[in-house]
């Protein structure tokens, strides 16, 4: 049984509750919020939580022996310091995306992690689902690769907010922006197949806000050794492009980044010349049976079974690399 105490009580709480729920290992014993209210409010509106404990202190609920495992859902600027809280009282931690503010701060918490012995794994979704693992693991088929090419375009509701002068954390200056809320679902997936790019470039577009400015679409275009990847990410417009991993020896297609309900594969056939029959896909996931969430917490729950302090698919130098990234390319842009 894994006893999770929930930090925050927000929408995200509440979506990665109905996939935590579809594992039975899983178990929530407490909420911690910033207002009794809310947490009580929480508790009453998730059947999963019914009877947890209310706390208003992360390190009160951190301390609390029933409590083994703590979400951290609230936003990027807490991640750090509820994280560190919750591994110095020795609790694991599954903490939202990105895992932190920046890197030297991701670095404070892998340094937590490593000293307390505790399991430290970042919350994203998108390369712990079954279609992207069903697509990594064909990889060595389109070899060698050539490009990377992932779209994550949401015309946002945050963004009709701001465009009315309401700055939710979705935007926050300096805490956050679309590169940070969605971007960082184009580059994780990336990251964790080919590792760290040698060079990174990119444009990000902002908005102003009463705040100072924040980021609301972008693009990147990021160099490895034979091969690039272009990301573009967007809360100001949709895309319906799917994300494509192109090899010499066929292509990868996920239809979305984020939560991937298909994966195909194209095996390359004779090279072409223009005109002439285009190669089938092979459908090659299985859709998607579970909760797009219940796919984290399976993990999680089964490293802290085998006794592990990291996830492979989910490791803490995928989330660094990707911390320094989103580092370059805001200071970049500044
Ligand atoms: N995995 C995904 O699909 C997904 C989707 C959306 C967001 N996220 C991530 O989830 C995190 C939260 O984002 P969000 O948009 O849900 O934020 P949010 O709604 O503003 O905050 C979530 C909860 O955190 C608590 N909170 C808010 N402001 C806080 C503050 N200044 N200090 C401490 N606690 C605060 C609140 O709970 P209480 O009132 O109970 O304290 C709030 O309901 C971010 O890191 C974001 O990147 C992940």
């Amino acid at each position: 049984m894994v006893r999770f105490g929930i930090i925050g009580t927000g929408r995200i709480s509440d979506w990665v509750l109905k996939g935590a729920v579809q594992d039975p290992r899983i178990k929530i014993v407490a909420v911690c919020s910033r207002t009794v209210e809310a947490a009580e409010a929480f508790i009453a509106s998730n059947p999963m939580a019914a009877g947890a404990k209310v706390y208003t202190s992360v390190e009160e609920m951190a301390a609390d022996p029933q409590v083994d495992t703590v979400y951290v859902g609230t936003p990027n600027q807490t991640h750090c310091l509820y994280t560190i809280t919750a591994l110095k009282a020795g609790k694991h931690v599954l903490c939202e995306k990105p895992l932190a503010l920046n890197a030297e701060e991701g670095r404070q918490m892998v340094e937590a992690a490593r000293e307390s012995g505790c399991l430290l794994m970042e919350a994203m979704v998108s390369t712990l689902n079954p279609n992207f693992i069903a697509a990594a693991s064909r990889i060595a088929e389109i070899a060698p690769v050539r490009q990377y090419s992932s779209y994550f375009c949401q015309y946002s509701s945050k963004f009709e907010a701001l465009k009315r002068g309401e700055v939710g954390t979705a935007f926050k200056p300096g805490t956050a922006g679309a590169l940070r809320d969605v971007g960082v679902y184009t580059l994780y997936p990336l990251v964790a197949l080919f590792g760290k790019p040698s060079s990174v470039k990119g444009k990000l577009s902002t908005w102003q806000t009463p705040e100072g400015d924040t980021d609301v679409y972008g693009t990147a275009c990021l160099e490895y050794d034979g091969m690039d990847a272009t990301l573009t990410w967007s809360k100001t417009f949709d895309s319906f492009q799917p994300t494509e991993i192109a090899g010499e020896n066929g292509n990868l297609i996920l239809d979305e980044i984020h939560i991937a309900r298909k994966a195909e594969i194209v095996p390359h056939a004779a090279p072409t010349s223009g005109l002439g029959p285009k190669p089938g896909r092979t459908l090659i996931s299985e859709g998607l049976p579970y909760n797009e969430y219940y796919y984290e917490f399976k993990e999680f729950a089964d490293l802290i079974e085998q006794g592990r302090t990291e996830s492979s698919r989910n490791s803490l130098e995928t989330s660094l690399t990707v911390l320094e990234i989103i580092d370059e390319l805001l200071t970049d842009w500044k």
